[in-house]
């Protein structure tokens, strides 16, 4: 492990996403010993002229202690708060950005332990449109200048961009200042617990492998719902839709674990390059194989224009042309205002050849992993129904966390991944040829959107979304549904 000063800049620090999830990420890991106060100085950055305990005041509130941590909490709130530094300055001038790198230097001289060598992240919780300029600032005033080692790494959000050609755009700008071992685009469903957990599934088990394949898989979902609309953000996301918020990035990062090959070693390169090729065999996007949605009451929102056509439902099928999956459709769906707030993957393998129990049956095996909430994996089996009778029973294999894994917390996916920029290990952030990939999949549909060539069907919040996606689920792509059968998640 690295030693020496490490200073983790916030900037946009009295904004959501920081105040959400950037500061209770970090307050978790020093609670957790990763952040050693002899090593480590906070420094947020924003345009609002506060103090250092006025900031701090504005994120106690968001500060909960985490289970495992050993000092009293209000104690340990403090103490971490005491962390944190507050410098203010605009996202493209000189002054603020030299001011930081003065305040920055000065915490560097001052950890004697530190033996001179330092560590500099900046965490841009800000909106894309300043990445270029700050960018540009930090790469000129802000640079790690030490001789004895140690580096600086910038931290990204998406939006990446709306589409193709703008994406590549912004990397461009950012590629000219910084090498790519120095970005890391941060996408947190890749630091859930269960998606963490894909490759070892797929990779470390026998019973997996050779199943694996359209030999034996008849369709695959992948599904994000929540039961709230887009209260308060419908500016934002009027802008972007849930294709863009949701799919291109969560969604589709969690297909490329599911349908990519084994890469050649656990190296973040080669789990990388397998990425970028399966996404590279997605075929173009049928329109028939498109369901968009809208909820009833989303144009409500004043933020959101009258006759938005913007989609916050959307079913997408996607179709991987290479040997493995060659007729497998992925659906990949997700929406806002459902009626539940849940995420999974849902595997569903096709009928038993010459089955003698056909019509006794219920449905097919399904391997289902649960990513939130309570998470879990279950696989559906037909067994025997207990008792005298011959009769064929839907029942299930379950793996549920919090039953089997009793006392484990599952840490947020945001501090598993700011624990990876310090390591400096990038295999769950994203790589720019993979970015691109991803929005190559998705940008002809994305524009005819926006030209309002594809309308979004209204739904009714707290429902399933449009009936027409359940139509194309059965229809193109031939999912079955089990009947009388339905998993509940264990209590404890
Ligand atoms: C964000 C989206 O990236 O992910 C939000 O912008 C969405 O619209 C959120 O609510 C969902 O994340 P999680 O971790 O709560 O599933």
């Amino acid at each position: 492990t690295e030693t020496g000063s490490l200073s983790i800049v916030v900037l946009g620090a009295s904004g959501d996403l920081a105040k959400k999830k950037t500061f209770p990420a970090l307050f978790h890991l020093y609670g957790q010993g990763f952040l050693p106060p002899n090593e480590v100085c906070i420094f947020g950055y924003a345009r609002t002229k506060i103090t250092d305990n006025e900031l701090r005041d504005r994120l106690r509130g968001y500060l909960v202690p985490g289970k495992n941590s050993s000092l009293e909490q209000s104690e340990e709130v403090s103490k971490f708060l005491h962390l944190i530094k507050y410098v203010s300055g605009s996202y493209d001038s000189k002054d603020g950005f030299c001011n930081l790198d003065k305040e920055i230097s000065e915490h560097e001289s001052l950890k004697s332990s530190a033996q001179g060598s330092s560590r500099r992240l900046f965490y841009l919780a800000l909106p894309p449109t300043v990445y270029p300029s700050v960018c540009k600032m930090i790469k000129t005033y802000c640079m790690n200048k030490s001789d004895l080692g140690g580096w600086t790494r910038i931290v990204v959000e998406k939006p990446f961009g709306k589409d193709l050609e703008s994406a590549e755009q912004l990397s461009t700008e950012i590629g000219e200042l910084f090498e790519e071992p120095q970005i890391y685009r941060i996408d947190h469903y890749l630091g859930k617990e269960l998606v963490q957990n894909m490759l070892v599934l797929r990779f470390a088990n026998r019973l997996f492998m050779p199943q694996w394949n359209r030999d034996n898989i008849a369709n695959v979902q992948i599904v994000f719902r929540e039961d709230f609309g887009t209260e308060g953000r419908g500016g934002y996301f009027d802008q972007y839709g849930i294709i863009r918020d949701i799919i291109q990035n969560h969604l589709l990062q969690v297909f490329c674990l599911v349908a990519m090959e084994k890469p050649v070693s656990l190296k973040p390169e080669h789990i990388r390059d397998e990425k970028v090729k399966v996404l590279e065999s997605v075929l173009p996007i049928k329109d028939d194989e498109v369901v968009l949605g809208q909820y009833e009451g989303y144009r409500d929102d004043a933020t959101v224009p009258d006759h938005s056509n913007t989609p916050t439902f959307a079913t997408v099928i996607l179709r991987v042309h290479n040997e493995r999956w060659e007729g497998v459709p992925f659906i990949l769906k997700a929406g806002k205002a459902l009626n539940a707030r849940k995420a999974d993957i849902r595997v569903q393998f096709k009928d038993v050849p010459g089955d003698i129990f056909k019509c006794q049956k219920q449905g097919r095996n399904e391997f289902v992993i649960r990513l939130q909430p309570s998470e879990a994996m279950y696989m559906k089996l037909t067994v025997k129904k207990p008792g005298l009778e011959m009769e064929t029973i839907q029942s299930e294999l379950d793996l549920s966390y919090r039953q089997r894994y009793q006392g484990a917390t599952i840490p947020e996916a945001y501090e598993r991944l700011i624990l990876d920029t310090i390591r400096g290990d990038q295999q769950h952030f994203v790589r720019r040829d993979e970015l691109k990939a991803s929005w190559e999949i998705f940008t002809p549909l994305l524009h005819r959107i926006d030209k309002g060539e594809f309308k979004s069907i209204p739904y009714k919040p707290g429902t399933r979304g449009p009936a027409e996606a359940d139509k194309v689920l059965l229809e193109k792509a031939g999912y079955v549904q089990t009947h009388g059968y339905i998993w509940i998640p264990p209590t404890l």
